[in-house]
Parts: C-alpha cells; sequence; structure tokens
C-alpha cells in the first residue's frame, strides 16, 4: 500500500516538473501520511505558508512522526513545490 502510494507521488512529481504549475496540480487529494492523515494537497499548502523541511511539516502536520514511510514522499513533494514557486523567479531573472 505504501509502495503504491509513493510511486503515485512520484509520478504526480515527475509530470509535474515540466508543466506550467497551474496545470500541475493534481486532480485528486492522495495520502502522503497515513498515520496523521495528511494529503500531498496540505503538503503543498504547508509548503505555501513557508514551510521548507521536512521538519516544519512535522511539527504543523505531524508528517514523519508515526512509522516514517511517508518521509521521503514528503520530501520530494517539498522539493518540487518549492520548485514550483522557485520557477517563475528564475524565469524572470534569465529573460
Ligand atoms: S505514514 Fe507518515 S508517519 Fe507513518
Amino acid at each position: 500500500m505504501i509502495s503504491i502510494l509513493i510511486k503515485l507521488a512520484l509520478t504526480q512529481i515527475t509530470e509535474a516538473a515540466g508543466r506550467d504549475p497551474a496545470l500541475s496540480e493534481p486532480r485528486t487529494d492522495m495520502y502522503v501520511c497515513i498515520c496523521h492523515a495528511v494529503t500531498d494537497r496540505e503538503i503543498r499548502a504547508a509548503v505555501a505558508r513557508g514551510a521548507t523541511r521536512l521538519e516544519d511539516l512535522t511539527m504543523t502536520l505531524g508528517v514523519g512522526a508515526g512509522c516514517g514511510c511517508c518521509r521521503a514522499t514528503a520530501v520530494a513533494l517539498i522539493e518540487a513545490r518549492l520548485l514550483q514557486i522557485e520557477e517563475p523567479e528564475t524565469s524572470s531573472i534569465a529573460a
């Protein structure tokens, strides 16, 4: 079950990496942290509010504080989201 969720998250992240951020939002929520019932949408929202590290998600949402199976996926979501946020700034600097 966990490996399926991780595979789905990585597929979404991979697909999102090369697209317009507005078009790369998944259509449905996916539970990333089963222990604390935290979805990918909640993690993206936490990053939008300033979370940049797994520890930020652990303190605010409990992600990774249980079995730990979600940690790698949560970190990948943070990194993917931060890249989406940073991309427009990088483009404007290069232009
Ligand atoms: S799935 Fe996140 S701590 Fe267990």
